[in-house]
């Protein structure tokens, strides 16, 4: 077998990068069927292969054998403090023939990314894909979030409510306030540890004010002994950034959010929550329902997969240095 080379990305790769994206999403599609078909077809992966590659500072590598492509990785920065100083590799940034190439692709491209200070470097792959997950452990990455796909119920299937439901009301904005706190406080904590900083009551409460009546978001109350302890929202997937191109299933609803106050979690109320979503997602008429997580919060890494949603692709995370 001929040698593998490895050269930086460039324009002209493109077109081949495609049909091994296109590739990769039919092997995905066979594990996952709700996802798009649309990306199946070499033109609309040249259309995300091209805005990947035009992204912003964007930089990658391409692997060839005897003059033939067969993997790619192409990835570029966000801008949030969030995520440090970073290089991002989104839905339709890398595919590989030979899982192992994909090793040395990012021993390339982060040669470049870290010589640029971008040191966090993280990587969207198809959850099923397991030679490529395992490629990329073994080169110092780890799973930090998963991104979850599910069916509409079915008939019958969800259970009675364990508490009540309602639409959030105007008079709900104070609590609805203090749990859009809760998650972000929760997450900075033990064992997840997460950047993102909590808005304070008063940010939070001009958000709610400013937002509530917005027509594109669905919220949701959970109430118990009178008291409301929990909420979520509901909306179309197109509203959320982080699942575009080939994570983005068509015609998708997105639990784009859920909390239960602290002293109230564990009593089902996040699964009622959970089900009132999905069953405004079917009565809304969506195809499939997309929520994700950080699998590192111990309380959502076990409502959602209960909840029927399955890892469709896996958000893995490196950071270099100390
Ligand atoms: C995630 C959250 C909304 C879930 O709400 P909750 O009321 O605590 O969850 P529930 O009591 O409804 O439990 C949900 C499911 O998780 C399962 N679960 C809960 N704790 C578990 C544990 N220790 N081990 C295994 N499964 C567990 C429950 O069994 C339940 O599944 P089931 O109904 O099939 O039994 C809530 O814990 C929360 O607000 N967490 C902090 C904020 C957050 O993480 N929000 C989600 C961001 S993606």
């Amino acid at each position: 077998m001929s040698r593998l080379e490895v050269r930086p990305f460039a324009a002209d790769d493109i077109p081949a990068a495609a049909e091994l994206l296109a590739q990769r999403h039919r092997r995905h599609r066979q594990a996952q069927p709700l996802l798009s078909p649309r990306y199946e077809h070499a033109s609309a992966a040249e259309e995300a292969v091209r805005a990947a590659a035009e992204a912003e500072h964007a930089s990658g590598a391409v692997a060839l054998r005897g003059g033939a492509l067969v993997g790619y990785l192409i990835g570029s920065p966000k801008t949030s403090y969030t995520w440090g100083e970073n290089m991002w590799v989104e839905a339709a940034g890398q595919a590989a023939d030979e899982p192992e190439a994909m090793r040395e692709l990012y021993a390339l491209a982060a040669d470049r990314w870290v010589a640029e200070g971008r040191k966090a470097h993280y990587v969207l792959t198809p959850a099923d894909d397991v030679d490529l997950v395992r490629a990329w452990f073994r080169v110092g990455f780890g799973q930090q979030h998963a991104h979850g796909l599910r069916a509409l119920p079915r008939p019958g299937e969800l259970a009675a409510p364990k508490v009540s439901i309602r639409r959030a009301e105007r008079a709900d904005i104070p609590v609805l306030a203090e749990l859009d706190i809760a998650l972000p406080e929760h997450q900075a904590r033990t064992p997840v540890f997460s950047a993102a900083r909590p808005p304070t009551l008063q940010e939070s409460l001009g958000e709610w004010g400013e937002d509530f009546d917005d027509p594109d978001f669905t919220t949701f109350v959970a109430v118990h002994d009178g008291e409301v302890i929990g909420s979520a929202v509901g909306c179309a997937l197109e509203k959320s950034g982080s699942h575009t191109t080939l994570a983005r299933p068509e015609n998708a609803g997105f639990l784009g959010f859920a909390a239960v106050l602290p002293h109230a979690r564990g009593l089902g109320a996040g699964r009622t929550l959970g089900e009132a979503v999905l069953a405004w997602a079917a009565e809304t008429g969506y195809a499939s329902v997309v929520t994700d997580w950080r699998v590192t919060n111990l309380l959502s890494s076990r409502a959602w997969p209960a909840l029927g949603f399955q890892e469709s692709f896996v958000r893995l995370h490196r950071l270099v240095g100390y």
